[in-house]
């Protein structure tokens, strides 16, 4: 594989895609990021192309002319202003066939772990469907499934740190020993880079060396920040709604019942062994003195900024 290699990864600007954008500069490959967004200042200098995520068949097959490897992080969190997990699956289903028409190598998909098109989850569903179409693209492939993605840029872990420093409980969906096992944003986006630039199809969960009963991972947390952390678990039904009304005040979704349902059945962790180092008990401590001094919105990231 030449070093000038032209690479195309979704979302540069982003949570995922900007670390993965990242390593492939480094690696001496030209990046194009395929995005809605165009930002100010540019982290990457200027070192990254764009062209714009519409899903427009011609116009993206045009933009992908000459890219060897498309690395592809978007999806959608859950179904919002018009978007849903089904337009989603439709949207990639155009990508793959941008990169075909453009006679792209290979394709990097990052999924979850544990999806099932029999999951009683739309978003584990939709992941699956896409994961089929990725296999049956006829493309060489690798998908990546991660667990919960924790970095400076993540929500989930940030918004925990956000509430232990200003509530005096924190809601905890059923018992609380449901698994998760955070992987860090640096070791997927080595994990994506090294599964990119391979040949064979594979599949790989991308889970970090640390699996917590989610009880105990807010515990971590509010231990590394140095907040007391007073658990109040709550059926299922009820915490959602208290989530619900969490969101009122922040104006934002911080977590639907479907991904709290997701967490409680404990679709955030692998079976298989561990494939990434960091620990995020580790990262923690490191990050402690910015960890959620600032609430961090799904909604002002992906569309208030776009005026929905
Ligand atoms: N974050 C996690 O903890 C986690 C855990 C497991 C799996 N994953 C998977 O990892 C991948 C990357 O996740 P991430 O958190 O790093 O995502 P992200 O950077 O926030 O977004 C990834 C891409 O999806 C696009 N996108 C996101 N929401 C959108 C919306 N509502 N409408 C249109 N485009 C949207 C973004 O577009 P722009 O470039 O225009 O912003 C970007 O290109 C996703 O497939 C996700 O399912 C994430």
């Amino acid at each position: 594989m030449s070093a000038g290699e032209l690479h195309a990864v979704t979302g540069a600007f982003g949570f995922t895609g900007r670390y993965i954008a990242r390593r492939l500069l480094e690696a001496g490959r030209s990046v194009l990021t395929l995005t809605r967004r165009s930002p100010h200042p540019d982290p990457f200098g200027g070192r990254v192309a764009i062209a714009p995520l519409d899903f427009d068949p011609d116009r993206t097959a045009q933009a992908l002319r000459g890219v060897s490897v498309f690395y592809n992080t978007y999806w959608v969190r859950f179904p919002y202003g018009g978007l849903t997990y089904e337009s989603a699956v439709r949207n990639i289903g155009i990508l793959l066939d941008a990169c075909r028409q453009a006679g792209v190598r290979r394709i990097l998909h990052i999924s979850i772990t544990n999806p099932s098109e029999d999951s009683p989850f739309a978003y584990f569903r939709g992941k699956a469907e896409v994961e089929r179409l990725v296999r049956s693209s006829g493309l060489s492939y690798a998908i990546l499934r991660p667990a919960l993605i924790f970095g400076p840029e993540d929500i989930l872990i940030n918004n925990i740190a956000w509430f232990l420093r200003r509530f005096p409980v924190f809601v905890v969906p059923g018992d609380g020993r449901y698994p998760v096992q955070p992987v860090f944003v640096e070791d997927v986006a080595d994990l994506a880079v090294r599964a990119g630039e391979t040949e064979e199809n594979l599949v790989l969960d991308a889970v970090g060396p640390e699996t917590f009963a989610f009880a105990d991972l807010v515990r971590e947390i509010g231990a590394a920040i140095g907040c007391p952390v007073r658990l109040w678990r709550l059926p299922l039904p009820v915490a959602a709604a208290a989530v619900k009304f969490l969101g009122l005040i922040v104006r934002d979704i911080v977590l639907t019942r479907e991904e709290l349902e997701a967490l409680t059945a404990g679709l955030l962790a692998s079976r298989g062994a561990p494939t990434a180092a960091t620990r995020l008990s580790e990262w923690l401590r490191r990050q402690a003195p910015s960890l959620g001094m600032r609430y961090v919105s799904e909604l002002a990231r992906h569309y208030r900024a776009r005026g929905q």
